[in-house]
């Protein structure tokens, strides 16, 4: 499963890459908007940063302005990915890039027929939002779940599920069981993956033993080691 940071903020995704735990990135005009950088100087950075597939959205309204401007945005960086809306014209402006090689991210979709005309369209991802159909008391899960079962009965469909709009950890784990190609998540449920009280209890009590132990320097100890060895 990939991982994709949701995120426009170039401290995040420097400090995400460095753990070593994203495959990508993906924004929006809002997350640009908060971020607050120069738009296509961001989205050159961070690809320069992550060398994986960063998603970067048109805002024409027509497939002609989308189709210009994903075209444009491509020669970025190899590692742009052209998002667009899931309309009508979004779908056109798929189609005719997925023809020329370019790689696309369908997003704001929220029915699994929409999901169904994205892979006709040979969109490279599609991305249900998850927590915004939560937030109107519909299943956003049965959604990615419903996804990837129809994907599956058509394997010609190529199009992988991208779980978005993923709020707090229960939502990873759910689309991960789902079998979602790749979730994107903000920084702060990236964070919230790794937290366990017993973890950090076992740490603690793991290191305050360790200092009962006499010769308790690891490196001290290895590098004598090796030494002693090298002269045998
Ligand atoms: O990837 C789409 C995501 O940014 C939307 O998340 O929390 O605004 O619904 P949210």
């Amino acid at each position: 499963m990939k991982f994709f940071l949701d995120t426009a903020k170039i401290d995040e995704i420097r400090q995400a890459h460095a753990w070593g735990l994203i495959d990508g990135v993906t924004t929006n005009p809002t997350l640009i908007a908060r971020a607050g950088g120069d738009f296509v100087e961001t989205i050159h950075q961070i690809c320069e940063i992550v060398q994986g597939p960063v998603s970067a959205e048109t805002v024409s309204e027509d497939a002609e302005g989308m189709l210009r401007e994903g075209r444009l945005l491509a020669r970025v960086s190899p590692h742009v990915v052209v998002k667009l809306p899931l309309t009508l014209p979004g779908l056109q402006a798929c189609s005719a890039l997925s023809a020329e090689g370019v790689r696309t991210n369908v997003t704001l979709c929220f029915t699994a027929n929409q999901a169904l005309l994205a892979a006709k369209a040979g969109a490279t991802y599609v991305s249900p939002f998850l927590g915004r159909l939560d937030d109107i008391s519909t299943d956003g899960l049965q959604l990615i779940r419903d996804i990837v079962a129809i994907y599956r009965n058509y394997p010609a469909l190529q199009t992988q599920v991208l779980a978005a709009s993923v709020r707090h950890p229960m939502h990873m784990h759910q689309v991960a069981l789902a079998g979602a190609h790749v979730a994107t998540l903000p920084m702060s449920v990236l964070k919230s993956l790794v937290s366990h009280p017993l973890t950090d209890k076992g740490v603690a009590a793991f290191l305050a033993d360790w200092k009962t132990v006499p010769n308790n320097d690891i490196c001290a100890q290895v590098e004598a080691f090796l030494a002693k060895r090298a002269q045998a």
